[in-house]
């Protein structure tokens, strides 16, 4: 829930404090995913730079001025991904990233979807908490294939989960 002294609002186009973010807080890939799966760093910042030139908008939680947790939105075809979900660690389980969620669901009427991987529980559970399911492992190659742009090999170890829409058509 947000407090007071938090505000929500799109990210300022200097992406380094993101950056920080994610690969502060993607440390908790290490040793979960498949080994091959992980790069320390985990994003580069051309990579970085490569997301928000294909359309992903970054949105970020400050709290007394410094930012906090960040999550992306990505319009592709008829959906709207959710990508990059990040907190700081030890920021973590307190409610930012549930604040960033109900945003970004807020200012979307189509359906969501959100890939992960199948190994980070602990986001499947962030997820579903969020009204997300899980789709059936059958359909998931083929959802990864059509909207996002990733690796044969994440296809493989990630898993999707679908949010409905608001929208009528
Ligand atoms: C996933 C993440 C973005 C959620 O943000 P958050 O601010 O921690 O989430 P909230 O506080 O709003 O919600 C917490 C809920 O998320 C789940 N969760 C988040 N982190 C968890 C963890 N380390 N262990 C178990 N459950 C966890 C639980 O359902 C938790 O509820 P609980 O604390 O009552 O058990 C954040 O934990 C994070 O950055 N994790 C590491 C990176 C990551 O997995 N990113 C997802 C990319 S798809």
């Amino acid at each position: 829930m947000l407090t007071p002294t938090m505000n929500i609002q799109p990210c300022s186009h200097d992406l380094l404090p993101i950056l920080s973010i994610i690969n502060a807080a993607a440390e908790a890939y290490r040793g979960v995913i498949p080994p091959d799966c992980w790069h320390d760093p985990y994003m580069s910042l051309a990579e970085l730079e490569q997301e928000v030139a294909a359309g992903v908008a970054f949105w970020g939680l400050e709290e007394d001025g410094v930012l906090r947790g960040v999550m992306g939105i990505q319009p592709v075809r008829d959906v709207d991904l959710i990508r990059h979900a990040y907190v700081t660690p030890g920021l973590q389980r307190r409610g930012v990233g549930g604040a960033l969620i109900k945003h970004l669901r807020q200012r979307s009427q189509r359906r969501m979807l959100v890939g992960t991987w199948a190994a980070a529980g602990w986001a499947i559970d962030f997820y579903q908490r969020h009204g997300f399911v899980l789709v059936p492992a059958t359909e998931t190659p083929e959802l990864l294939r059509t909207y996002w742009a990733i690796p044969d090999r994440q296809i493989h170890t990630s898993v999707v989960l679908t949010h409905p829409g608001t929208s009528a058509g």
